[in-house]
């Protein structure tokens, strides 16, 4: 464990009581998978989202509920998913788990997110495929142009399936960020807005994607477990209908979600405070370039710019100057095509994608979570000041 008065951590999640008592109550039901917890959690996802006929599928990870909804959407070998390559590795890996090969696009200059011309750009190119969907991730809780997005695939004929794993809840205009495309993914992971440890939410409004994906989520079984335990008639039969997955989100996970998402607007607040604060600080600073964002965004992150017309020393130096002050600090993302994986298989160039280099080689991501103290928030700013003050 960090001393956080001395140290500063990157990430904490907020729990108290409500979490505890929720944990409790799944470990003295004697319930402890998939069951009343998680239809619960999903139901109250639902709510939340307030989006008449949205459908909620609670999965152990965004990366597994990706998996899954690409899978609905029809994904399979021969066909090419359009990515940022400025993401974690999760919004491309399920792209070769089924078979597909992932297209990586450029983001627009100064926003982290894909660029829609550029993804037009590719969509005229010839690919070793055929053109089937598109992942438009909400960076750090910033949400992307949606409506260019939607209107690229539409006329091209693409699903959409929204990488949320940063955005909950993340605004755009009248409705949130992962309910626009054919399919959205939120994740719960330790650093998420909201948490469960591990775990994940599928949101879409197609009842056969929903029915798909809650039947591939348990094994390719045409009935929950649940559903086998409270059925009083042949509780013991199902049928395997397809080679399926284990994805389902355990009822100690989805009781956590609950009551963590009891407290998503308070959890929201706390992290747009900080980022107010850092904004309000650094806005007047040239050495800075601020994070792209709008009134309704998550607040995941809070990914700072270098101006390099500005800044005397190097991001990485930066960054040691940081953490020698023990400030706990991250990059999102080192881009997916400089990755030995994709680089190779693809046949990539870091200068193809050069907005995406540009955005690595200047990004620092500051500490922004929940909880975090006035003294902490102050002594995060006056560190990275003073760094720039000497740097600059
Ligand atoms: C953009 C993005 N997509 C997907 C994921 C995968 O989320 P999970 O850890 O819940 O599988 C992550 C994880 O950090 C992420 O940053």
């Amino acid at each position: 464990m960090q001393n956080t008065e001395t140290e500063i951590p990157f990430a904490l999640p907020l729990t108290g009581i409500e979490e505890e008592e929720a944990i409790l109550r799944v470990l003295r039901s004697g319930w402890l998978t998939t069951g009343a917890e998680a239809i619960a959690f999903e139901k109250e996802f639902a709510a939340f989202l307030q989006n008449p006929g949205i459908r909620c599928l609670a999965v152990n990870s965004a990366t597994s509920g990706l998996h899954l909804a690409l899978e609905a959407c029809g994904v399979g070998p021969g066909d090419v998913v359009f990515v940022p390559s400025y993401t974690f590795t999760a919004t491309a890996e399920v792209v070769r788990y089924l078979g597909a090969d992932p297209v990586f696009v450029d983001v627009a200059p100064g926003t982290f997110h894909i660029d829609p011309q550029a993804l037009e750009k590719a969509l005229k190119q010839q690919h070793r495929g055929k053109p089937k969907a598109v992942i438009p991730v909400h960076y750090g809780g910033l949400s992307c142009d949606m409506n260019a997005i939607m209107d690229i695939a539409r006329r091209y004929d693409l699903k959409v399936i929204e990488d949320a794993a940063h955005a909950f809840p993340s605004v755009v205009g009248t409705t949130f960020a992962g309910t626009i495309g054919d399919a959205g993914v939120f994740s719960f992971y330790a650093t998420k807005t909201i948490t469960t440890g591990e775990g994940g939410m599928v949101v879409c409004r197609d009842e056969a994607i929903a029915r798909r994906i809650s039947i591939m989520r348990s094994h390719g079984i045409d009935r929950t477990i649940w559903n086998r335990y409270t059925d009083t008639t042949a509780s013991w039969y199902y049928e395997v209908v397809e080679a399926g997955y284990k994805y389902n989100l355990p009822d100690l996970l989805a009781a956590l979600g609950r009551a963590q998402l009891g407290r998503a607007w308070e959890l929201l607040a706390m992290r747009q405070a900080i980022a107010a604060a850092y904004d309000t600080a650094f806005g007047t600073n040239d050495c800075f370039l601020l994070p792209p964002t709008g009134p309704g965004d998550a607040r995941h992150l809070y990914p700072l710019r270098l101006n390099p017309q500005r800044i005397g020393i190097s991001r990485d130096e930066f960054i040691q100057k940081l953490k020698e002050n023990g400030i706990g600090i991250s990059v999102h993302f080192i881009p997916l095509h400089i990755m030995p994986f994709y680089k190779n298989r693809y046949g990539l160039a870091e200068n193809d994608f050069p907005e995406t280099i540009k955005s690595y080689q200047q990004e620092i991501s500051l500490p922004i979570w929940p909880g975090m103290s006035e003294a902490q928030i102050s002594r995060v700013i006056a560190v990275v000041q003073s760094i720039a003050s000497v740097a600059g």
